[in-house]
């Protein structure tokens, strides 16, 4: 399958690139508002995997254009840019593609990182109201820290939580995310429960910053 992550050039597009392209034999495309720089990180990215002796070439291009032969589309960009992301690839989305938003929103004061809850109730509905009919939404990867991801020789024993109102596309997205070593993606019901998964963020955040060698929190639930 085909994979886009738009974005693909930032923190969390990096780790879940590095992720999917070592352990599953998914196709990963970096999108980025410019192609040249999705082409230059796509090419850094396929360096350090061959480097590890993995053959997975990372491809790279404009946000539209990869999506545009993609079947499921990661995200990977600001909380406040989810929406006019996806009125800019609308066109080349079809019917039966997903959509996946990791995104989540936090405000920062002297206390520390804050759930910044979106006036539509969360990120992913944001995501889900600005999706052409016939492409459905999963809310997925929230949790994950993008520089444990990126670090390939560190070991992940961690869980994602998954919500979505599509149960093909949640399937697939499940799937997707079992893929990667170490992670394991559990059901975490429809989108209605974007808030509570999107939460989850900027504490572990505040957990990792206020505990001594503690860093990269993610969660496992036993
Ligand atoms: N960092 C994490 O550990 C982490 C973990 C879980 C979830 N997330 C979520 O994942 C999303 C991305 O986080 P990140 O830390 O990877 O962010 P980031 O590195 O700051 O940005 C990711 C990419 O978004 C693109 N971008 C920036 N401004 C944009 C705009 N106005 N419109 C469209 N695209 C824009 C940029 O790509 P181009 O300039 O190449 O277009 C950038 O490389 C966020 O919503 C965050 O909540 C992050």
């Amino acid at each position: 399958m085909k994979i886009a992550i738009l974005g693909g050039t930032g923190d969390i597009g990096e780790g879940l690139a590095l992720r999917l392209a070592s352990d599953t034999p998914h196709r990963i495309a970096i999108g980025s508002r410019d192609a040249e720089k999705a082409e230059n990180k796509a090419e850094e990215y396929t360096t350090e995997l061959d480097s590890r002796g993995l053959d997975a070439a990372v491809t790279g291009g404009e946000n539209a254009a990869v999506a545009a032969d993609a079947r499921v589309v990661v995200l990977a960009v600001p909380p406040y840019h989810v929406g006019d992301t996806v009125e800019a690839i609308a066109g080349s989305l079809a019917a039966g593609d997903v959509l996946v938003s990791p995104a989540t929103g936090m405000k920062r004061d002297e206390d520390g990182f804050h759930y910044h809850k979106p006036g539509a109730g969360s990120v992913t509905r944001i995501v889900a109201e600005a999706a052409p009919e016939g492409v459905a939404v999963v809310g997925a990867f929230h949790n994950l820290a993008a520089a444990r991801l990126a670090n390939l020789d560190a070991d992940l024993g961690i869980d994602t939580l998954v919500i979505g109102d599509d149960d093909d596309a949640k399937t697939t997205v499940t799937d997707i995310a079992e893929g990667i070593d170490g992670l394991r993606a559990l059901d975490a019901g429809g989108l209605a429960n974007a808030p509570e998964i999107e939460s989850l963020t900027p504490l572990l955040i505040n957990v990792a910053q206020n505990n001594d060698g503690m860093h990269d929190l993610g969660v496992q639930f036993k």
